[in-house]
């Protein structure tokens, strides 16, 4: 008889430059873990948000969706961002129906976007979601993830607490490699313990060279190549997981290198 322990919950960040390919990881890393027989909660925490479809939902699907930030009384902040549900530590079946839209064992949440206090700010809904995930009561296994948008300057305190790990997604570019030095250093001083880089849209030995050179200490989870499917798998509005057997082995080496790094 194997004994197995038992698999600890994870809550996972994705963040780093736009379009640099933060929802494809998220996207590819739900599949993984669904896959494993997980339960997922994806977040989608970009004002204009694309992982639904990224993940297979159809429009239709999507349109049920009710946004965190356009649930009532959510943001308001006399109550510190804790309000009405999230006072009483829900578990992620808990969640009002209204607020997301599930396929079996995957969920998945919108942020959306806010205009809010006149100013257009977006800190308030994102306070509300860290205090979200930070008190979400998860079950044996379950793992949610954070699709994050572009920016860093939302990192608060509160994130760090929230997340177990941040992975920053980098492309073999100066660019985003240098956003991701940005986004790790911010991450550090909000006190966020495990970031790693992951490097994505690679394309050879030649990137893989480029990246690791660029990336000095941050420590690489894993790369996705460049893959040829994830134009036609967005147009057809299918999870690139199911249609990319290369992108389904590269991301399960780096859901990997995140659990090894959790339990070093
Ligand atoms: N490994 C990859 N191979 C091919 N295309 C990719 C890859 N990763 C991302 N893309 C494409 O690049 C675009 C931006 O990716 P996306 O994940 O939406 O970035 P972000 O969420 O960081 O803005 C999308 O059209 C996506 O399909
Ligand atoms: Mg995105």
């Amino acid at each position: 008889m194997r004994l197995e322990s038992p698999l600890r919950p994870l809550r996972i960040a994705v963040a780093g430059k736009g379009g640099v390919g933060k929802t494809t990881l998220t996207s590819l890393l739900a599949s993984h873990f669904l896959a494993q027989g997980r339960g997922v909660l994806a977040i989608d925490a970009d004002p204009s948000p694309c992982l639904g479809p990224a993940l297979g939902f159809t429009a239709d699907e999507l349109a049920e969706v009710v946004p965190l930030s356009a649930m009532e009384g959510v943001l308001d902040e006399r109550s510190g961002g804790r309000t009405g549900v999230f006072r009483m530590n829900p578990t992620v079946a808990d969640l009002p129906d209204k607020l997301t839209v599930a396929k079996g064992a995957l969920r998945l949440l919108l942020l959306g976007s806010v205009e809010h206090g006149g100013g257009g700010c977006f800190c308030p809904a994102s306070s509300v979601l860290r205090e979200l995930v930070r008190h979400l009561m998860l079950k044996e296994g379950e793992v949610v993830l954070l699709d994050l948008y572009a920016g860093v300057e939302h990192l608060g305190r509160a994130t760090a607490d929230s997340v177990d790990a941040m992975l920053v997604v980098a492309g073999p570019n100066p660019r985003s490699i240098a956003t991701a030095h940005q986004v790790r250093r911010m991450a550090q001083e909000v006190g966020i313990e495990r970031l790693l880089l992951v490097g994505n849209g690679i394309r050879g030995a030649e990137d893989a060279a480029y990246l690791m050179e660029g990336a000095g200490d941050f420590e690489i989870a894993g790369m996705i190549r460049l893959s040829a499917k994830a134009g036609p798998a967005e147009r057809a509005g299918r999870a690139l997981y199911g249609v990319d057997r290369r992108a389904a082995m590269d991301v399960d080496v780096v859901a990997a290198a995140v659990e090894r790094s959790l339990t070093s």
